[in-house]
């Protein structure tokens, strides 16, 4: 059927408005409002409070949502995950527990190196739980369980309203982990619910942010190399940051953990090279605010996406501060990934790119 673009320039840009409504309407499908609770649909074949340890693979951006559920799951369920892309999870001969639980996490449910994951979890006999987005693809049909993401089609080759249904759908399974196992209370249960419904409304917000983001691509379209930093969840979205400018700007730039700076990148830092500083005001504020620390006293050109009181504590001066309603810390990826989006697309607007489609990428990659 036809998708259209509606009154957008890009699909992407339409998509990336679509986000309030399609994750509000994927956590609809995980959460009982009524109840304040997670209800996973379907029964499971797995208990989780007999597993010892999940593994997930995906690739690209869905491998950044499977960078973010591992914080998740072992946060909020002490259940302990390793995770690889998917290229690497097939090939590195993982020993895997018995029983254990393989998530695969796919918009297009076709990816090759995905779908090899899943066989190969297959094989070691784990149970397969899939995190997709087309319900008709080859991974929903071999997977033992299939967690929806409810994010309608996806055109734009650049991956975003899939990624933030992604982290919804990973999100409510990791608060079902954690009731299962014990770790969090029916009173925890729902204020996490609570949090969670709050998204839609908190990504409107984020969505206000697109002037000053617009204004602010201008400058970055001049840049050569940008680097992302985060700390804890913010890192996966600092590496998905740096991806999205790469992929459809075409501005070398590189996603690290805020706290790895100083063991390599921060060579790089001078007053050419904007430094993008995810940080909302969690537990690991201080420790990145430190760490921008480092980069303010080398000339760099900080931008600070924070929070109301991340913005009222940050003491040092930077280049732009694009500031989001404070939240809670569990709920941050979703929300942060909207200005990281919006900043990626304004560049490759100003840069004049083919947003949609950039060169040399595909929106399924079925070869190895
Ligand atoms: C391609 C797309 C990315 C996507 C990745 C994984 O590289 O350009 O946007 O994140 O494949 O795709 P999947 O369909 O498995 O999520």
């Amino acid at each position: 059927f036809l998708v259209e673009k509606g009154n957008f320039r890009h699909f992407m840009a339409k998509e990336m408005h679509e986000q309030p409504e399609v994750v509000a309407h994927t956590l609809a499908h995980y959460l009982d409002m009524a109840s304040d609770t997670v209800q996973l649909p379907g029964n499971l074949p797995f208990d989780f409070a007999k597993l010892e340890r999940v593994s997930i693979a995906a690739c690209g951006t869905a491998y950044y949502a499977g960078l973010v559920a591992k914080y998740w799951f072992e946060r909020y369920a002490r259940l302990p995950v390793e995770i690889d892309v998917a290229s690497e999870f097939r090939y590195r001969e993982a020993p895997l527990p018995a029983n254990g639980l393989s998530i695969v996490i796919s918009q297009s449910g076709e990816t090759a190196d995905t779908l090899a994951s899943l066989r190969y979890a297959r094989d070691a006999k784990q149970h397969l739980l899939a995190v997709v987005n087309v319900p008709t693809s080859t991974i929903a049909r071999e997977a033992d369980v299939i967690m929806p993401t409810l994010a309608g089609p996806e055109i734009g080759v650049a991956s975003t309203k899939a990624f933030t249904c992604q982290l919804a759908t990973l999100a409510a399974v990791a608060v079902a982990a954690g009731r299962a196992r014990g770790v969090i209370s029916a009173a925890e249960e729902r204020s996490l619910v609570h949090a969670l419904v709050e998204v839609p409304r908190l990504m409107n917000e984020a969505l206000k942010l697109e002037g000053d983001i617009e204004h602010l691509a201008r400058s970055f379209a001049k840049t050569q190399d940008v680097l992302y930093l985060g700390r804890g969840t913010s890192y996966p979205l600092a590496l998905e940051g740096a991806l999205k400018l790469k992929e459809i700007s075409y501005i070398h730039a590189e996603g690290y953990a805020a706290g790895e700076l100083k063991h390599g990148p921060i060579a790089l830092i001078d007053e050419k090279m904007p430094v993008v500083v995810i940080a909302p005001h969690d537990a690991v504020f201080e420790k990145t605010m430190s760490n921008m620390q480092e980069v303010a006293a080398r000339g760099g050109r900080i931008i600070l996406i924070t929070d109301a009181t991340g913005a009222a504590k940050a003491s040092l001066e930077t280049e732009a501060t694009l500031v989001l309603p404070d939240m809670h810390p569990l709920v941050a990826p979703l929300v942060y990934a909207i200005p990281v989006q919006l900043l990626a697309y304004h560049t490759a607007v100003v840069m004049g790119t083919d947003v949609d489609q950039p060169r040399n990428l595909a929106k399924s990659v079925t070869v190895e």
